[in-house]
């Protein structure tokens, strides 16, 4: 078989290596023997196919993972995939730049957006700040967001304070209804307001934000609706054009399990004018040769530049191929059972209080807890070495609280050892 250039991207680029690696022209790479599958559901035995998805990831039983609001483990195709096509592109000294369309074919399809719409950046920070330094913002302009923002969300917003004099306006969110967000938002709204973002999940205590409704009240008085997806999309079905914001950032290496340093930054179709991009290069125009009118190029893609790890972006296609083999809703359904689980019964220990809102339509799969004597850190220590619970110490706004997140190889039995361990806590410390 004779190899050329373009068979050997579509090779990588189809999920399985070993087809294109049985070429004469290079050796195979070492990919495992059986590429590893996906586990497909069937009614008949759905704890067969909860206990094939743990199977499928190599993350160890020791401690038990329940931080993947904070980084989330991968799978083994996912894993098969990006190693695969990272030791190929070695193998011919290529970038692999063409692996990115099929992909983003497949991650728009699954965001419910155009792929133009999409850009592959490195993280859900990468995108927040593509946003806040790529507006037309002047000194006084104001911006909305929620004072439980991560770094990633809030400081390339005090950067641009800090750069470009620009004023930031907080919101505390409100944990009993959508609407109570909705009016914390309206009633900080002046006529120097440009931009409103908010978390989709908060990262403190996993409160769903209403942003339909959000993005409904900023088109109507003509400001910028950015959302920060980090904790969303993997947890949660988003669909973005339907969501109606005009620009949505979010990690790959969280809920959706795709590699480290991935993540995806959306622009809606007409808005991409409105965003200037701070860097530019190879692959973000059309201009083989200088001098000349740089065009840039007509899509979200703009945003990317210079050379990537193709690896990385086959593998997160390859973790969004996995999700809906698996089911989107399915796997949301999963995570939020095994929350209202812990919302139930640790709001039932004394001295333990749950931050996480009560209302169905505010909450999804992370639940958020406060120790009436001890602080987060003591907590997080005391539930990791005597417990062996991996969760997140939150210490963000002073909240002094511990995080738990579940996900689709987390289980009953691990809800149980959750419990357990909580009750522990509020008699030991
Ligand atoms: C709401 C939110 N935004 C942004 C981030 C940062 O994500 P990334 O590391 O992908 O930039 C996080 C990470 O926890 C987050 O929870």
């Amino acid at each position: 078989m004779k190899t050329n250039r373009r068979t050997f991207i579509q090779g990588l680029g189809t999920g399985v290596v070993g087809a294109w690696a049985s070429g004469s022209v290079v050796a195979a790479a070492p990919a495992p023997a059986v590429a590893a599958s996906w586990p497909i559901f069937d009614a008949a035995h759905p704890a067969a196919f909860w206990r094939a998805v743990r199977a499928s990831y190599p993350l160890l039983a020791d401690p038990l993972y329940l931080n993947t609001g904070g980084i989330g483990p991968v799978a083994q195709p996912v894993l098969d995939q990006m190693i695969a096509t990272m030791y190929q592109l070695q193998q011919h000294s290529e970038t692999g730049h063409d692996l990115f369309e099929p992909a983003r074919v497949t991650v728009a399809k699954f965001v419910g957006a155009q792929s133009r719409e999409i850009s592959f950046v490195r993280n859900a920070t990468e995108g927040n700040c593509i946003i806040a330094g790529g507006l037309a913002l002047t000194a006084g302009d104001e911006v909305i967001f929620e004072s439980h923002a991560h770094p990633g969300g809030s400081f390339p917003w005090y950067n641009q304070a800090k750069l470009r004099g620009i004023t930031v306006r907080l919101f505390e969110p409100d944990s009993t209804s959508p609407e109570a967000n909705l009016a914390r938002i309206r009633a900080l709204i002046t006529p120097r307001t440009k931009v409103i973002q908010v978390s989709h999940i908060t990262c403190t205590t996993g409160l769903v934000m209403p942003v339909a409704a959000i993005a409904r009240l900023a088109q109507s008085q003509g400001i910028w609706f950015h959302v920060d997806g980090a904790q969303a999309v993997g947890m949660i079905p988003v669909s973005l054009n339907e969501l109606g914001c005009d620009s949505y950032a979010f990690s790959g290496h969280k809920w959706l399990g795709g590699p480290h340093e991935t993540g995806v930054f959306y622009i809606r179709r007409d808005r991409l004018a409105d965003v200037a991009p701070t860097y530019m290069g190879a692959h973000g125009a059309e201009l083989p040769f200088l001098p000349g009118d740089l065009k840039y190029f007509d899509g979200t893609m703009r945003h990317e530049y210079g050379t990537r790890n193709a690896g990385l972006i086959t593998g997160l296609a390859e973790a969004v191929r996995g999700q809906t083999l698996m089911g989107r809703e399915r796997i949301a359904a999963h995570g939020r059972e095994l929350a209202t689980v812990l919302l139930t019964e640790l709001s039932r220990i004394e001295g333990i209080t749950v931050l996480t809102p009560r209302a169905d339509d505010m909450r999804a799969a992370m639940t958020t807890i406060r120790h009436a004597r001890v602080g987060a850190h003591k907590l997080f220590t005391y539930l990791l070495d005597e417990h062996r619970l991996r969760c997140r110490p939150v210490t963000e706004q002073g909240l002094e609280v511990v995080r738990i997140s579940t996900h689709i190889f987390n289980s009953p039995a691990d809800c149980e050892r959750v419990i357990n361990g909580v009750r522990a806590a509020a008699r030991a410390l």
